[in-house]
């Protein structure tokens, strides 16, 4: 049998930190109503320049997961990017990625699915791995959420940030590493959040923001009802797919959106908030890049060791949700 190891976590961040003080300067809100309903405090917000476009940001990211992998970018057979934001609609971020890498022996390709991109680009991984198609597989998250935002909605414009995280996967034949993922898609709510097209203005405090034609619209309250229960169920799947009780997850690295959100969740599992990573109040919500640069810091911090059990469990537009177990082996 052929297992996906992780062998190498990364994660990049932009410089530029906007707190909620600097959102309440054009929004009507507060940081006391953004701390209370989601518990995020500050996220990081792209400028217009070459070291902070997505690919940027994915490569400097991937480039860090190597360097704990010990391995150079031509080992790499796989590039899967999970992204909404990638530079360019042609070609994709994994291609643009890849030739910033220098990895020239890979197939490069793009996953959107939402929030829940990483996993989803995980069961990719997972069933090249699975398959022998691939040994050494390159998953990347990397979102610029601030070039779709209409920052004139607090709805949507006090939750999102920037940013990129990487893990690399190695084929091994010891029973660890990637236990399963699980995947789910309901298209019939596409309209809880969606990209309308039409341009934005960009207040003065945020100048520099590489703006898309598009931003995101967002009925928050009845997402926040669905994340909840669908992260519930996906992660009991995944726990009695593999025979394994709440007891046995050491961490739970959960989709990084409302504090509430994991807050709930947690309670519906009955597995304490001790075990859960959270990093919101610094990032916000960055999309599919939140569980990979949770994950890279929760690791470089010593928060999880040889042996651990994970779980990894996300929700985000489409809608997708999807949850993966892995047993930790660095
Ligand atoms: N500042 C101040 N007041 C606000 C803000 C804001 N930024 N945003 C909304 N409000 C107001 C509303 O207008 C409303 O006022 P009203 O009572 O006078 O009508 C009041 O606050 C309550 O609004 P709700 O939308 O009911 O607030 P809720 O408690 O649901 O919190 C939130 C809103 C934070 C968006 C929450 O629903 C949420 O996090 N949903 C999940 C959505 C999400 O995370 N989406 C991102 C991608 S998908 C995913 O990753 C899960």
């Amino acid at each position: 049998m052929n297992f996906a190891h992780i062998v190498g976590t990364g994660s990049a961040l932009p410089d530029r930190i906007v707190t909620n003080q600097d959102l309440e300067t054009f929004l009507d809100t507060s940081d006391e109503w953004i701390t209370r309903r989601t518990g995020i405090k500050e996220r990081r917000i792209a400028r217009k320049s070459e070291q902070e476009t997505t690919t940027a940001l994915a490569t400097r990211a991937a480039r860090s997961a190597l360097q704990i992998a010990e391995m150079t970018a031509d080992q790499l057979d796989t590039i899967v990017v999970a992204t909404v934001t990638s530079d360019r609609y042609v070609p994709s971020a994994a291609c643009l990625v890849q030739k910033e890498l220098g990895a020239d022996n890979a197939a490069a390709y793009d996953i959107s699915a939402g929030c829940s991109g990483f996993i989803y680009a995980l069961e990719m991984a997972n069933n090249h791995i699975k398959a022998q198609n691939a040994e050494n597989i390159l998953v990347i998250g990397a979102e610029r959420l601030s070039a779709i935002l209409n920052w004139q909605d607090r709805g949507t414009a006090v939750l999102l940030g920037d940013g990129a995280g990487a893990v690399i996967l190695r084929r091994n034949s010891g029973q660890s590493g990637l236990l399963s993922t699980h995947i789910k898609s309901d298209g019939r709510l596409w309209d809880l959040l969606y990209s309308e097209n039409g341009d934005v203005a960009v207040p003065e405090i945020l100048a520099g923001l590489d703006i898309k034609p598009f931003h995101l619209k967002m009925e928050g309250n009845r997402l926040f009802k669905q994340a909840v229960s669908s992260m519930v169920n996906i992660a009991e799947k995944a726990l009695s797919v593999n025979g394994l009780v709440r007891e046995d997850i050491d961490l739970v690295i959960p989709h990084q959106a409302n504090m509430r959100i994991i807050q709930a969740v947690a309670e519906k599992l009955h597995i304490p908030m001790e075990k859960f990573f959270t990093n919101l109040h610094k990032y916000g919500n960055t999309s599919a890049a939140t569980i990979p640069i949770a994950l890279d810091e929760a690791f470089r911090s010593g928060r999880i060791s040889k042996g651990d059990n994970l779980l990894m469990v996300s929700f985000g537009a489409g809608l997708t949700w999807g949850a993966a177990i892995v047993r930790w082996t660095i």
